[in-house]
């Protein structure tokens, strides 16, 4: 970020001008660029956060990534394999919306239900050890994406705590994440990146 670049003067919006929209638009494109960074600086934030789970959830993440890449699944659904749990930190109640609000520009419509749905599919697995309905997930029973996202918790995301499983390092995906966070295909700022 750099703060010595030229800035519009407006008070309100409803004065502001094409120039001020110029000097805010010319900032748009190097700092949309840099939102690989920062969601891998924020990944990393459950490092060491346990949760009383037997691996921390920056492991499980790397952990379920890892078994969707050999598995065989696409860029696209590794990133979100491994993106899936970065809600956990700001989004105690609802971590699935803020994985799924960060992937939706990037992702397709599938990939994108799999992610915000995978909490309530992935309770089929212990919501009944909690005192709630495990079954809670059929509630989506029909719904197109239900067997895929059903897959992803099974073959992935319940999977994934395995403390002796050799899951591939953060490097690893790097160049994944940069990619997939490069490709906004869903966005009304569309036109502005590639404008600018
Ligand atoms: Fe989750
Ligand atoms: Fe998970």
């Amino acid at each position: 970020m750099n703060s010595d670049a030229p800035r519009a003067t407006f008070r309100s919006m409803e004065e502001s001008t094409a120039q001020d929209w110029a000097a805010i638009g010319q900032q748009f494109a190097p700092f949309a660029a840099n939102l690989p960074d920062r969601v891998l600086a924020h990944l990393k934030l459950l490092d060491g956060d346990y949760g009383g789970f037997p691996i921390d959830r920056l492991q499980h993440s790397l952990q379920t990534a890892t078994r969707a890449h050999r598995a065989g699944e696409g860029e696209t659904y590794v990133v979100a394999a491994l993106l899936h749990d970065i809600g956990d930190t700001l989004g105690s109640y609802n971590h699935p919306d803020i994985a799924a609000a960060i992937l939706k520009p990037f992702v397709d419509e599938k990939t994108h239900w799999i992610v915000e749905h995978h909490g309530i599919f992935q309770g089929y697995y212990f919501f009944h050890y909690l005192g709630m309905n495990r079954d809670m997930r059929e509630a989506f029973r029909g719904h197109k994406h239900f067997e895929d996202t059903t897959r992803f918790c099974e073959l992935y995301d319940q999977a994934a705590f395995d403390a002796s499983y050799d899951s591939a390092p953060l490097e690893f995906f790097e160049p994944m994440v940069r990619r997939v966070l490069s490709r906004p295909i869903n966005t009304v700022y569309k036109a502005v990146g590639e404008a600018a």
